[in-house]
C-alpha cells in the first residue's frame, strides 16, 4: 500500500486495488492515523457511555445529562436528564465570535438567482419563523409538514421547528398529494409549510396546489405557510393560508429556544418498508445531533475554510443529516443548490463547484452514473482544484463508477468517502475516514466509532470473511432511530425480531480478510431506485387499485443510470393491455406516489408465477425482467407454461 493518492497500486483484481490517502491529508485530519482510528474504535466499544458522554461534550447543554446511556436495544435512551436544544446549536453558538459573519448557507436556485445567509442572518430568519409558528398555534409535540423546494426557508422551517420543539416531517418535493395526504394524516400535522413551485429542470413544479388536493383528506391541517417562490398562480384559501413573507413581517427576531429533553422528538421522516404503508422513522434530539455533529467531523473532516456542498435533496435523510444539522451544528459552511444536474446544461454541478470554490463533495451513485454517460467533456470545462474530498451515498458504488469519480472529478488528487447508512440509523455507520483509510473501490470500509457491526445468519451465527450475510449492529448508538410513529410494535418487529438481540434493518453484505464491509444490497422487496428505497409493496397496492388491475408483482432489474429500474407484472381483470393502458397504469402510479415511482417496464400477463401454496415467485419474475436464464429451482412452481408465456412477452 502505498502512503500517496497518486501512487495508488493497481493490480488486475478489482478488488485488491487500494488508494491510501495522501500523507498531507492524514497530517490535517481530525483522525489522521490508523492508531488514533483503531483507539478510539476499541474505547468506544468498551466503554460506551465513558466514550459517547466524551463526544456530548462538542454539544451545547441547557443541563447536564445524567446517564448517558439507559435500557438496551430496542428501547435506549440516551444523555438522560439533559436539556438541550438543536436549533442553539446549529445557529446561536456560533454567534459568540467571530463566525457570526461566516457564511452558513450559499444558495443557488435552478435559474440562476443566489443568496448568501451569514449565521447571524439564518439565527434571525429561524428566530422569526419560530415566532410565526408560534402565532399559528404551534405548540412544543406538534408536527409540522415541510413540503419545499431546496430553498434556505427550508432549512429555516427546519430549525424554527427545532427551537420551539415542534416536530418535523419533511415530505420530498416529488412525492404527490396522496403521498402528503398520507403523510400529513399518519403524522397528524397541523401546519403544512409549502412554496408556490420550486425550480425543476427550467419547469415549475407546482407544490402548493398539490398541497390543496391532499387538505381536502387531511383534517388535522389548520394552517399552510406558502413561500413565494416562482410566483406561479396559487390560490389562497382565507384563514387557511398564509404568505410567509407577510407572516415574517408580523413578528420580531427574539425568541429564545426551548430547553428541550435529551429524548425530545426532533423530526419524523417517512420511508418505504417492505410492507404496509411508510414507516414513520422517529429522530429524537440529542443523541441524532452529536451522531450528524461527530460524523460530519470525522467523515468528512469539516474545517474552517471549507466549503462543503452535499447534492441531496433535503426530503430525504441524507439532506437532514449533512445539509442541515450535522455541518450547520459544526459551524460549517454549505452550499445548497435547489435544480436538476442537467440544467440549463450537464455542467451545471461542476460550474457550481468552480464558482463557490467547494472543497468537499458529497453525491449518489446514481448521479455519478449519469455524469460518466454524459461525458468527461463536462466536467472537464471547469476548475476543480479546490476540491479535497468527496463522498457518496445511497447505494453500493459500482468499482468502475468509483474509479470515474476518483480520476475525473478527484484527480487522483481526493480521498473518497463512501457512506453506508440508512434512514434509520440518523447518521453515517460504516465509511473510509478519509485521514486513515486505505480505501478499497466499492467498499464502504470500517465502522466509525461508537458503531459495533457484525455479519450474521439468520439466528444470529458470526460469519467469517468473505461469508455473505445479513448486516446486523451489535450495539446501540446515539443516532439510531427511537421508534416507528404510532406503531412501535411494528417498530421492534421490523428491526429487532430478525436477529435475536441485533438492530436488522434489510441489507445483505460481507466483510473481507481485512475486515473491510461490501454491502451487497436489500434482502428484502425494497428497491432503491436513484438511492432511494421505495418498496415494490406500495407500488403493486398502487397497480391493483386500479380499476382494471387483477394482479400485481414488481420487482427490479438492473439499471444504467437508476441502479435499479421499476419492472411490473400485470394481469387485468378482463381483455388484453395495450400500448395506451401502459400509459395510463404509468401514470396512474406517478400520479398515486410520484414521478420517482414511475415504472420503467409495465408486461401484461395472464397469470404470474406461484408456488403451490399461493405465493408469487418473485426471484423468479427477477430473471426475467433482468433478461436473464434463470438459474432459479422451479420445482414449486405451479403452472410451468406461464414462464414460458412471460419469457415469450419479453420486449
Ligand atoms: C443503501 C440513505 C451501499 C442500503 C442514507 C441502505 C448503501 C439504504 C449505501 C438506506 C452505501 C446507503 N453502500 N448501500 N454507501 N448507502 N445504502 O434510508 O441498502 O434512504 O439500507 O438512507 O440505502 O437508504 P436510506
Amino acid at each position: 500500500m502505498s502512503s500517496s493518492g497518486s501512487q495508488s497500486i493497481q493490480s488486475v483484481l478489482k478488488e485488491t486495488r487500494t488508494f491510501a490517502p495522501p500523507a498531507t491529508f492524514s497530517a490535517e485530519a481530525h483522525i489522521g492515523s490508523q492508531q488514533q482510528y483503531d483507539a478510539m474504535w476499541k474505547r468506544a466499544k468498551d466503554d460506551p457511555a465513558g466514550f459517547w458522554g466524551e463526544m456530548a461534550e462538542n454539544l451545547d447543554w441547557f443541563r447536564r445529562w445524567d446517564t448517558v446511556l439507559q435500557g438496551q436495544m430496542p428501547e435506549t435512551q440516551w444523555f438522560v436528564g439533559g436539556k438541550i436544544n438543536a436549533s442553539y446549536n446549529c445557529v446561536d453558538r456560533h454567534l459568540l465570535g467571530p463566525h457570526r459573519n461566516k457564511a452558513a448557507i450559499i444558495w443557488e436556485g435552478e435559474p440562476g438567482d443566489t443568496r448568501v445567509l451569514r449565521y447571524q442572518d439564518l439565527h434571525r430568519e429561524v428566530c422569526k419563523f419560530a415566532n410565526v409558528l408560534k402565532k399559528l398555534g404551534v405548540q412544543t409535540g406538534d408536527r409540522v409538514t415541510l413540503y419545499m423546494p431546496m430553498i434556505p426557508e427550508l432549512t429555516i422551517a427546519m430549525l424554527a421547528c427545532a427551537r420551539i420543539g415542534a416536530v418535523h416531517s419533511i415530505i420530498f418535493g416529488g412525492f404527490s398529494s396522496e403521498a402528503v395526504a398520507d403523510r400529513n394524516n399518519d403524522a397528524r400535522a397541523r401546519v403544512v409549510v409549502t412554496a408556490d413551485g420550486g425550480w425543476r429542470r427550467g419547469k415549475e413544479v407546482p407544490l402548493k396546489a398539490a398541497v390543496d388536493t391532499s387538505l381536502d383528506k387531511c383534517p388535522t391541517v389548520e394552517k399552510v405557510v406558502v413561500v413565494r417562490r416562482t410566483g406561479g398562480e396559487v390560490d389562497m384559501v382565507p384563514d387557511r393560508d398564509f404568505w410567509w413573507h407577510e407572516l415574517m413581517e408580523s413578528v420580531t427576531a427574539d425568541c429564545d429556544p426551548v430547553p428541550l429533553d435529551s429524548e425530545h422528538p426532533l423530526f419524523i421522516l417517512y420511508t418505504s418498508g417492505s410492507t404496509g404503508k411508510p414507516k414513520g422513522v422517529l429522530h429524537t434530539t440529542a443523541g441524532y445531533l452529536l451522531g450528524t455533529t461527530m460524523t460530519s467531523r470525522w467523515v468528512f473532516d469539516l474545517k474552517e475554510d471549507d466549503t462543503y456542498w452535499c447534492t441531496a435533496d433535503i426530503g430525504w435523510i441524507t439532506g437532514h443529516s449533512y445539509i442541515c444539522y450535522g455541518p450547520l451544528s459544526n459551524g460549517a459552511t454549505v452550499v445548497m443548490y435547489e435544480g436538476a444536474p442537467n440544467w440549463p446544461d450537464e455542467g451545471r454541478f461542476w460550474e457550481i463547484i468552480e464558482k463557490y470554490r467547494v472543497s468537499i463533495f458529497y453525491t449518489a451513485p446514481t448521479a455519478i452514473r449519469a455524469f460518466i454517460k454524459w461525458g468527461d467533456q463536462w466536467p472537464e470545462k471547469h476548475d476543480l482544484s479546490s476540491l479535497r474530498l468527496l463522498g457518496s451515498v445511497g447505494e453500493p458504488i459500482n468499482p468502475e463508477a468509483w474509479m470515474w469519480y476518483h480520476k475525473v472529478i478527484g484527480q487522483e488528487r481526493c480521498p473518497i468517502v463512501d457512506t453506508w447508512w440508512q434512514t434509520e440509523t440518523g447518521s453515517i455507520m460504516i465509511s473510509p475516514l478519509p485521514g486513515v483509510t486505505a480505501t478499497k473501490p466499492g467498499s464502504c470500509c470500517r465502522p466509525l466509532p461508537g458503531i459495533v457491526p457484525d455479519i450474521v445468519t439468520r439466528d444470529g451465527q458470526s460469519l467469517g470473511p468473505n461469508e455473505g450475510g445479513l448486516l446486523v449492529m451489535r450495539q446501540p448508538w446515539p443516532s439510531m432511530l427511537r421508534t416507528l410513529y404510532g406503531d412501535h410494535e411494528r417498530f421492534k418487529k421490523t428491526y429487532f425480531s430478525e436477529v435475536p438481540g441485533c438492530y436488522f434493518a434489510g441489507d445483505g453484505a460481507r466483510h473481507d480478510e481485512d475486515g473491510y464491509l461490501w454491502v451487497m444490497g436489500r434482502v428484502d422487496d425494497v428497491l432503491n431506485v436513484s438511492g432511494h428505497r421505495l418498496s415494490t409493496m406500495e407500488v403493486e397496492s398502487t397497480l391493483v387499485a386500479h380499476s382494471k388491475v387483477a394482479e400485481a408483482a414488481v420487482v427490479g432489474f438492473p439499471h444504467e443510470i437508476k441502479g435499479e429500474g421499476i419492472c411490473c407484472f400485470v394481469t387485468l381483470k378482463s381483455g388484453e393491455g395495450d400500448e395506451a393502458l401502459k400509459a395510463e397504469l404509468v401514470q396512474h402510479v406517478r400520479h398515486s406516489i410520484g414521478a420517482l415511482a414511475t415504472p420503467d417496464q409495465i408486461r401484461f400477463a395472464t397469470a404470474l408465477p406461484k408456488t403451490r401454496s399461493g405465493k408469487i415467485m418473485r426471484r423468479l419474475l427477477r430473471d426475467i425482467a433482468a433478461g436473464r436464464e434463470s438459474t432459479q429451482d422451479t420445482t414449486t412452481l405451479e403452472d410451468l407454461s406461464i414462464l414460458a408465456k412471460l419469457r415469450s412477452d419479453e420486449e
